[in-house]
């Protein structure tokens, strides 16, 4: 549909969500409301997508994910008839329909919007309201149509009746419109309302007395339409997003034992065969490969995890990558900046931050590894501390191959640690070991064994 005009509306105060920042940049499932739809309507073959901005302007515009986008701004929140005004010039211009959306209606569906779209051509309609049946329709406005069930108008929630308040069918807010149609209705709607605001909902009345043709378009799931206006809703939609979302990765071939309590931001993918046990959290930009096992009680943001990982109970890791056939915690921290190759073990209570570790490479239980690059096939004992940090700086711990690091060693950095070296157990190492060389000691000296040892 080559002739569509897409306005979205983001510029309301948003004051039931109680909140210093705007209503459509609180995040569902990792990504900020505003950008869901926007999203949603870039995916729509629309001529131009405008959104509608005002409260809070600038921080909305910075936050819109995608460059294509037009804005126009609404200086005074006069309600969404006046915000969708703000837009007045291009719809003007525009021959054909216009599709209006709510920021805060986040969990709307491309494939509902096509139907309506199609619905409304098919129909020859001038206005196209989505509408739904809710078992509560608290909050809405309703829809109100006479007996031959034509829409007669719409009353929002505030402005109705004992008889409008018991309607069960109620405005989503998302509309199609024929631009001259709209371009005349906008013109022509006052603020006589308990709100004073310019309401939307009222281009039905108008476009009804001018003999237009007003249709609704019901949908079949009204968990889509959910209007996002307070905390409650907004943790409802969260609910509902991350159901989605799980169920798309179930779909394609991810194991999730408990979608209930599996936390999957928007952005996340996940190769098949993957098995993820409960209360597990995967977020950001995060890519995770095919058949690995994620125990309960794992949080994972922005990393790159390959295949055939076996990722044990309780670990926190952030921005790094995890090769392939390793194995994680439990309770071990991965800061960010790591790079583990294939086959690295990260045992119990282990915190690791800007560190590479080669294949092979173990560190098993109890340990703090910082600013350290480690070779293949080396093991840090239990209890072994990088100590990079000198009161000033950072500075680098380097380990080669086939290292044996000693139990509860100390190993002040900078340092270096040459292939197949050695350090004894409680070892304060603070200068450079060489190739196949033990220490020990406090502080650690070249042992060299004699013959009775
Ligand atoms: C609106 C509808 C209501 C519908 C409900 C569905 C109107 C008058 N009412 O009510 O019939 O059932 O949505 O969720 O349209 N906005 C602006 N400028 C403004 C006011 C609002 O851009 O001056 C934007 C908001 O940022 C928001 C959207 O319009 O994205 C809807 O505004 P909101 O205040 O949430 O309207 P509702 O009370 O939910
Ligand atoms: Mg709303």
């Amino acid at each position: 549909m080559s002739d569509l005009l897409t306005i979205i509306l983001a510029a309301g105060k948003g004051t039931r969500m109680k909140s210093k920042k705007n209503k459509v940049l609180h995040k569902i499932a990792g990504k900020k409301m505003i950008n869901h739809v926007v999203d949603t309507a870039e995916n729509i073959s629309s001529d131009e997508v405008i959104c509608v901005v005002g409260h809070q302007a600038e921080s909305v515009k910075q936050a819109v994910s995608s460059k294509s986008i037009k804005f126009k701004l609404q200086s005074k929140q006069l309600g969404t008839a006046h915000a969708v005004f703000q837009a007045g010039k291009e719809i003007k211009d525009h021959k054909g329909d216009v599709l209006i959306l709510y920021a805060d209606i986040p969990l709307i569906k491309q494939s509902t919007l096509n139907q309506m779209l199609n619905h409304h051509h098919d129909n020859f309609a001038d206005l196209t309201i989505m509408t739904s049946i809710l078992k509560n329709p608290n909050g809405y406005g309703r829809i109100v149509k006479d007996n031959s069930s034509k829409i007669i108008k719409i009353v929002e929630h505030k402005d109705t009746d004992e008889n409008e308040k018991s309607i069960k069918e109620i405005n989503s807010g998302i509309m199609c419109v024929d631009s001259k149609i709209l371009d005349d209705a906008l013109n022509n709607i006052d603020n006589n309302n308990e709100q004073q605001e310019y309401y939307l909902t009222d281009i039905v009345s108008y476009i009804n007395g001018k003999d237009g043709r007003v249709i609704s378009y019901q949908t079949e799931d009204p968990v889509e339409i959910t209007g996002v206006n307070d905390r409650i809703a907004l943790s409802k939609a969260e609910k509902k997003m991350r159901k989605r979302i799980n169920e798309r990765h179930m779909a394609n071939g991810v194991t999730i034992i408990d979608p209930a309590t599996t936390y999957i931001d928007e952005s996340v993918e996940i190769g098949l065969d993957t098995i993820i046990y409960p209360f597990t959290y995967i977020e950001g930009d995060t890519e995770i490969g095919v058949n690995n096992m994620i125990k309960p009680h794992n949080h994972i943001i922005n990393c790159k995890i390959g295949k055939n990982n076996i990722i044990i109970n309780s670990n926190l890791i952030k921005n790094s990558k995890i090769g392939d056939e390793c194995q994680i915690g439990p309770f071990a921290h991965i800061r960010p900046g790591c790079n583990l190759k294939n086959g690295v073990k990260i045992g119990d209570y282990v915190e690791l931050k800007k560190a590479d570790i080669n294949v092979g490479t173990k560190v098993p239980h109890l340990a703090y590894v910082g600013d350290a690059e480690i070779g293949k096939k080396t093991n840090i004992g239990a209890g072994t501390i990088f100590a990079n940090y000198d009161g000033v700086n950072k500075n680098k711990t380097i380990v080669g191959n086939s290292v044996f690091i000693g139990s509860n060693s100390t190993l002040v950095a900078p340092l270096t640690i040459r292939d197949n070296g050695k350090t004894g157990a409680g070892s304060v190492v603070t200068k450079d070991v060489e190739e196949n060389t033990t220490v020990l000691g406090v502080p650690a000296r070249e042992y060299v064994k004699k013959k009775d040892d």
